[in-house]
């Protein structure tokens, strides 16, 4: 498994991983976007050509960087991985001045749990932020 930095020659195949392994549907022009604001936080995992895991998040002015999308392949899920891309994320983010993490996820989901077990407190309730409907929760870290 290789740890690389998002490039635009990479973003069908990132399109289909995220059709594979998030709910949530994006125009792919948004990721571009993301990319030249801060090129070094997009990060991917890749098995030879094939992303199975994503990280990409933007640096705010008030000092919070805030996680986009955080994935990995289910196959690849429970052994280490999203939480080596979000710590690369936060590391990469240190230099312009972040000093909290700040992040949506689903209420219930798995995904909220994994952010509990890396010290997030949930901060804010969403009612229906997602496109069917669901609740969102704003988690925070102080990093
Ligand atoms: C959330 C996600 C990125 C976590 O990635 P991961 O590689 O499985 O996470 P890790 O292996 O680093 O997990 C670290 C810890 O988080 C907790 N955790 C992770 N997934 C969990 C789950 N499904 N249920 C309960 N706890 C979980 C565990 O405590 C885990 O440590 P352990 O396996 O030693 O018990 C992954 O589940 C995912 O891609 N989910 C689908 C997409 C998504 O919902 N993304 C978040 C949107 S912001």
């Amino acid at each position: 498994m290789i740890f690389s930095t998002f490039k635009n020659e990479d973003l069908d195949e990132f399109m289909q991983f995220l059709d594979s392994n998030i709910t949530e549907n994006y125009d792919k022009k948004v990721f571009l976007s993301i990319k030249s604001r801060w090129p070094d936080g997009f990060i991917l995992i890749k098995d030879g050509d094939r992303i199975v895991g994503a990280g990409c998040g933007a640096i705010q002015l008030n000092s919070k960087l805030r996680i986009l999308i955080l994935a990995v392949s289910k196959n690849l899920q429970r052994q280490g991985f999203g939480s080596k891309l979000l710590n690369m994320m936060i590391e990469r983010s240190l230099s312009y001045g972040v000093k909290k993490v700040t992040l949506e996820v689903r209420q219930g989901s798995s995904a909220f749990s994994f952010y509990r077990k890396l010290n997030f407190s949930s901060v804010d309730l969403l009612p229906c932020y997602y496109q069917d409907g669901c609740d969102g929760i704003v988690m925070e870290k102080q990093i």
